[in-house]
């Protein structure tokens, strides 16, 4: 029989402490333990991308990890975007925006795993191609849209995106 572990971990600004079995999965924590059931569990074997959330800023795959294993580290998740840095005060983060007005989701399932592997893409990079913004989505699977207006939703908010730091700017 595994013995429970006491782990702290910082979630979207908010530290939990909970117990937890050794094999538990990061995503399964996320949604079980803490009802973030943002991030969506579709293959459990790294392929989709659907659980990809944020681990110290840089996208993993939560089903990929063991709970104990985010221990003591920060985490974002889908529903951390709102409060977001380039997020205004009761809107949805820019590029939850720019999927909204491009029809870059129809069932939504894989949403989440786009967006928080697009957030450090386009911080890192707010002027990208449309060929890097391919090869940035090409860990996540869609099985509804196509890609193209996933696409064209990331070119969109990456325009917005600017545009809105110019005007801060100016
Ligand atoms: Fe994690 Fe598919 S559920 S990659
Ligand atoms: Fe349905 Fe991507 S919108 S899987």
């Amino acid at each position: 029989m595994s013995e429970d572990h006491q782990i702290i971990v910082t979630v979207n600004g908010q530290k939990y402490q909970r117990h937890v079995e050794p094999r538990l999965l990061l995503s399964d924590f996320l949604r079980h333990h803490l009802s973030l059931t943002g991030t969506h569990v579709g293959c459990e074997q790294g392929v989709c991308g659907s659980c990809t959330i944020l681990l110290e800023g840089e996208p993993v795959r939560s089903c990929l990890l063991f709970a104990v294993q985010a221990d003591g580290r920060n985490l974002t998740t889908v529903e951390g975007l709102s409060d977001h840095n380039g997020t205004e005060a009761g809107r949805m983060h820019p590029l939850q925006e720019a999927f909204w007005e491009a029809h870059g989701l129809q069932c939504g399932f894989c949403t989440p795993g786009f967006l928080m592997s697009l957030l450090p893409f386009l911080e890192e990079n707010p002027s990208p191609s449309e060929q890097e913004v391919r090869e940035a989505i090409s860990g996540n699977l869609c099985r509804c849209t196509g890609y193209q207006h996933i696409v064209d939703a990331v070119m969109l908010a990456a325009g917005n995106m600017i545009a809105k730091d110019g005007s801060e700017e100016s």
